[in-house]
């Protein structure tokens, strides 16, 4: 891969978009190696990733300037489908994913950072969707999860005037879990993956989904895809586990849920 790499630490997995010449703008190769990279993660030994950008200035830049300059309408198309097909299957990964942002999170930028589960970001980072100023719209699911993030008001304004914000208007409008100074971001990052690798990955992977397949239903079809999930946990290993351990009345132990196996 020459745009991506992929570091295995423990049951964390980081994903670096790594072309920090072009402030890791995602042109069409970023994508199909980000693709295949997710393919390749191992479900068994993984139990949550951050994605980051190379570099100390920028997470993602953007989709990539010059080459959608010359364009035609079809092939614009076809660029945002090609975008939003990796960004959909990173929003719908079975891990949790955090996304660590290190700086610029203009345009695709913002939009794959709003694929991932939770955002934290650097004191330095930028958000915004630009892209009415370039002629176009938002095309990587922007116009559709930055309304569903922040409010419909909030994101028509950011899109509509194509102001950028910094990392504590990011905060105080809620596109973003924690701001931290840009030498901690990482260490956070890890820290909270470590934390959600720690609980029961069964569990986890079961929330995510039921978190993410509620919100497109209505509530009285919301409660039955949590029901199904929350059913699919009993009689696995972590459930036993977790729950065993509780009942035991072990201080040590009813803290720390051990050991999780998937099923
Ligand atoms: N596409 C292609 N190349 C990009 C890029 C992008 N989105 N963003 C930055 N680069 C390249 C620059 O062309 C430059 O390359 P060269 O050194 O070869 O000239 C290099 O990265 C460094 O960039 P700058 O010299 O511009 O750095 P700067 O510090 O002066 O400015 C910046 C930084 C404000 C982020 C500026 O680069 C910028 O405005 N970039 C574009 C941001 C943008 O509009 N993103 C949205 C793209 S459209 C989109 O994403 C559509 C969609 O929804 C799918």
């Amino acid at each position: 891969m020459e745009f991506i790499t992929y570091e295995q630490d423990g049951f964390v997995g980081v994903i670096t978009i790594n072309r920090p010449k072009a402030l890791n703008a995602l042109n069409s190769q970023v994508l199909d190696e980000l693709n295949e990279t997710l393919d390749a993660v191992d479900l068994n030994t993984t139990r949550a990733l951050i994605l980051t950008g190379a570099g100390d200035k920028s997470f993602v830049a953007g989709a990539d300037i010059g080459e959608m300059s010359t364009l035609t309408k079809a092939e614009g198309e076809a660029f945002g489908k090609k975008g939003n097909d990796v960004f959909r299957k990173l929003e719908t990964f079975p891990l949790p994913v955090i996304a660590a942002v290190n700086g610029f999170a203009l345009g695709g930028g913002c939009e794959i950072s709003m694929s991932c589960d939770i955002r934290i970001c650097s004191e330095n980072a930028i958000f915004g969707q630009p892209e009415v100023g370039l002629g176009i719209t938002p095309g990587f699911g922007g116009t559709q999860r930055l309304a569903r993030l922040v409010g419909a008001g909030m994101a028509k304004q950011m899109i509509y005037t194509a102001r950028n914000i910094k990392a504590d208007e990011a905060y105080r409008i809620g596109l973003v879990n924690a701001v931290y100074p840009a030498e901690e971001l990482m260490e956070q990052a890890r820290k909270m993956a470590a934390g959600i690798a720690a609980n029961a990955p069964i569990a986890v992977r079961n929330c995510k989904k039921a978190i993410n397949d509620g919100l497109q239903v209505d509530m009285d079809q919301a409660i039955v895809i949590e029901e199904k999930l929350f059913g699919d946990c009993f009689e696995t290993e972590d459930q036993k586990a977790g729950m065993g351990n509780f009942l035991e009345k072990d201080k040590e132990k009813k803290l720390k849920v051990v050991p999780f196996q998937n099923k």
